[in-house]
């Protein structure tokens, strides 16, 4: 896909500062008299088309923003008026913290993928409150995703209270939430992979939500650096427990052998595809999946969709050509398509991982 003119721009800059001003530069437009009218006319898709229900909830269309583009909850109002289907905030941290010191991520040109080892900088939970309080009219239609994680401070012994903390005072305000267990990029990975660990940390949630009149669907994020065997483990946890999908998947740290951090876009596509089609087989297209990681192109997207992904969620796509991924996705999606079975990549088979 070619870039635009203001993407083509932006490449020059580094790819932190590069981002800060996309969403400067959206968040402007959106300040102008009509500015979010004119926003959502000229750029968001409007195709009934693209409408779809997951988790009982309605979606104008199956493309959002992944966590970790608009983490601070700062940007709904834009977003909602460029058209995504929802936006996933976070990861929403009990408290701020700065992340490590830059530059802290950058693009492989080579593989047009970005390695981040930002460390979850994070304004903390009670900016975000604010964000999501005060929406406007512009993003009550907007379907919007919490996905919590953990500060890199963060005693192991307090993982399980703070992401109920989050849980809790959250939970009125958005839609879903999406529980960050994938490899973090902070000195202090997180990475809980056993079932009982796994257990431990969503379990209260789901008795917190037992006694609330509202139900917001619990979905896991988990990392591409999981054995089949381990997603075997999520699978069940997904069929066994009122876990009610899964997001598949964050950055991989395995694939980085000389750095630290997670390495997002075109090098996780294939791997991304692959585990959404696994997890989609092994439960009979019964649970809601959202496919991230490496989806770059109208074309990486449709893959995904027709490799089980109920909802595509988009990050490092975005950074590299901003928001006509949207648009020309929208318009692919929206013509005729040939049969899924033809647009599976053939090796992504259940057979072979057993
Ligand atoms: C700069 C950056 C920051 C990210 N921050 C978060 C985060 O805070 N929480 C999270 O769950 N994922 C985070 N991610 C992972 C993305 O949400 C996404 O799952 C991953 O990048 C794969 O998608 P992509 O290839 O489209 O970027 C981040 C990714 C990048 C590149």
């Amino acid at each position: 896909m070619k870039r635009s003119f203001l993407q083509t721009i932006l490449q020059i800059f580094p790819v932190e500062t590069a981002h800060n001003i996309r969403l400067t530069l959206l968040g402007c437009a959106g300040k102008l008299p009509a500015g979010k009218w004119l926003i959502n006319r000229t750029l968001a898709p409007h195709d009934i088309k693209l409408d779809r229900e997951v988790f009982g909830k309605h979606f104008d269309n199956p493309i959002g923003v992944a966590a970790g583009y608009d983490t601070n909850g700062d940007h709904l109002d834009e977003l909602a008026a460029a058209g995504f289907g929802f936006v996933e905030i976070g990861s929403v941290l009990p408290h701020p913290q700065p992340g490590t010191p830059r530059p802290r991520l950058r693009r492989d040109d080579d593989t047009a993928s970005y390695i981040d080892n930002s460390g979850y900088p994070c304004k903390g939970l009670e900016h975000i409150l604010q964000n999501v309080r005060q929406r406007t009219k512009h993003t009550q239609d907007l379907v919007i995703g919490c996905n919590i994680g953990k500060c890199t401070s963060t005693h192991p012994d307090d993982v399980i209270k703070e992401y109920l903390r989050v849980f809790r005072n959250m939970y009125q305000y958005v839609d879903f939430f999406v529980i960050n267990i994938a490899c973090n990029t902070s000195a202090k990975p997180f990475v809980p992979t056993s079932r009982d660990q796994i257990l431990a940390l969503i379990e209260p949630l789901f008795e917190f939500r037992r006694g609330q009149l509202d139900y917001r669907p619990i979905l896991l994020k988990i990392s591409p650096d999981l054995t089949w065997q381990q997603i075997d483990d999520i699978v069940s946890i997904l069929i066994e427990t009122p876990l009610d999908g899964i997001e598949a998947v964050a950055g991989s740290c395995s694939m980085l052998t000389t750095e630290r951090g997670a390495i997002s876009g075109a090098a996780l596509t294939e791997r991304a595809i692959e585990i959404v089609h696994y997890i989609s087989q092994r439960t009979e297209g019964n649970y809601p999946i959202i496919g991230s990681g490496g989806m770059m192109t109208p074309d990486d997207i449709q893959r995904m969709l027709n490799a089980g992904a109920s909802l595509v969620a988009l990050n490092s796509g975005l950074r590299e050509y901003g928001l006509k991924l949207l648009r020309s996705t929208a318009k692919h999606l929206t013509q005729p398509q040939p049969t899924a079975e033809t647009q599976i990549p053939i090796d992504s088979t259940t057979e072979t991982k057993e």
